[in-house]
């Protein structure tokens, strides 16, 4: 009975594999509703998991769907996850720079849902993008470029996909238990042979805390030894936004100053972090000598070519490409210095000029978003313009305090 399967994780017993599958299957099947759904997580948001209990959840969530094969293509697949956060296009520049490198990346992404957009977003901001490829056109453009990016072909678990929508409206997407098998379960039914993973920790991310950061990176190194998949994680401040552009087309604006090696601080080096740790797990050689290769592709102009080729065999064109919105700005209302830029509020504020959806069906401004003009430590005068909002909404409403904080 499910009702006594609920029982059991409230009072903090351990459940085995049978039991699991009893209640998430019976919940893919539509034969457990959402309200016994709903208890049972928060069940295990209170009481947690053991990690055979996690091992289970995982491996229930990849064969609920289908599982993809890249064994087609030569080579090591390393793919890279962000546990999500507020700016982060690291994606856009850490794939062509570890493609450059001569390690595969074959990226299937779905959309985002939430204040900005996801990796797919971003690359459809770019005029003629295409986001939708065959299975054939993958194996083409892997064997020709070593780079793809597109949405899922397949159906890939479809389970996590269900209790996923059901966490983040019932207040259990923080736990640490439910996070790593959502995660690992995508990643392997990706094909994946090895995985690097960017856990963001601070108020603009899932994680608040370094330690339950710690958790989560212990937790998914077990789950990839689990499947005999190295697992290699970066635990990153998101606290504040990434860079200095949120927004989808901005963002790829900012992604090519950084490949145009035009832009430095905390995104390349984060850049250069992932990519280093992708092309150690690629080309089985260590982070340092994976760094050399990395920086030197980056200052070569490879990388840089290496997103022209991708982006032009997706149909893609970044020539002129530019921000069609109305501009505001922000203005410091006093004389201080900048302390603190508010990562989940600024997400929020790029959510109301129309960079994120709400629900899946809901249509993006690829135009829309945000650019912080100002760094953490500098001098403002009353006046300055500390951001400028990109946005087709007129007069939009916005409150200076609740992202800045100048003192
Ligand atoms: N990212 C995921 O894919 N799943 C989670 O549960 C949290 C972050």
């Amino acid at each position: 009975m499910i009702i006594d399967i609920i029982n059991k994780k409230a009072n903090k017993y351990e459940l085995t594999k049978e039991e699991l599958e009893t209640i998430f299957i019976g919940y893919l099947k539509d034969e457990v509703k959402d309200y016994q759904m709903s208890a049972f997580l928060m069940a295990i948001c209170i009481n947690d998991m053991s990690d055979s209990e996690v091992f289970a959840l995982t491996d229930i969530f990849i064969k609920s769907g289908d599982v993809l094969d890249l064994s087609f293509i030569d080579g090591i697949k390393v793919d890279k996850h962000s546990t999500g956060g507020v700016g982060d296009k690291t994606t856009l520049i850490v794939a062509p720079l570890v493609a450059s490198c001569n390690v595969p990346v074959i990226k299937m992404s779905g959309r985002g849902l939430g204040y900005t957009g996801g990796t797919i977003d971003k690359l459809e901001s770019i005029p003629g993008f295409n986001v939708n490829l065959t299975e054939e056109e993958i194996k083409k453009q892997a064997s020709d470029i070593g780079i793809v990016i597109t949405s899922q072909t397949r159906d890939l678990t479809p389970l996590d996909k269900k209790v996923y929508a059901l966490r983040d409206v019932t207040a259990t997407t923080n736990s640490i238990p439910l996070i790593a098998s959502s995660i690992m379960s995508k990643k392997i039914a990706g094909g994946a042979d090895k995985i690097v993973i960017d856990i963001k920790v601070g108020n603009g991310a899932l994680i608040k805390t370094e330690e339950e950061a710690k958790r989560l990176e212990s937790l998914l190194i077990k789950i990839g030894s689990y499947y005999q998949k190295e697992v290699k994680t970066v635990i990153s401040d998101m606290n504040r936004p990434l860079g200095h552009n949120i927004g989808n087309r901005l963002e790829v604006l900012e992604a090519l100053d950084v490949l145009e090696n035009k832009e430095k601080g905390k995104l390349y080096d984060l850049s250069i972090e992932l990519a280093s740790k992708m092309v150690s797990l690629g080309k089985e050689i260590s982070e340092s000598d994976a760094r050399k290769e990395v920086i030197e592709n980056l200052e070569n102009g490879k990388a840089l070519n290496k997103f022209k080729e991708f982006v032009k065999y997706q149909n893609g064109n970044i020539e002129n490409l530019s921000i069609d919105a109305k501009v505001y700005n922000i203005k410091a209302n006093r004389e201080g210095v900048l302390k603190d830029i508010n990562a989940l509020n600024i997400a929020k504020l790029c959510e109301y000029l129309g960079a994120g959806r709400k629900n899946k069906d809901d249509k993006i401004d690829y135009n829309a978003g945000i650019i912080i003009k100002k760094e953490i430590g500098e001098e403002v005068k009353e006046g300055d313009i500390l951001a400028s909002i990109y946005t087709n909404i007129d007069n939009p409403i916005f409150n200076l305090e609740r992202i800045f904080e100048i003192f």
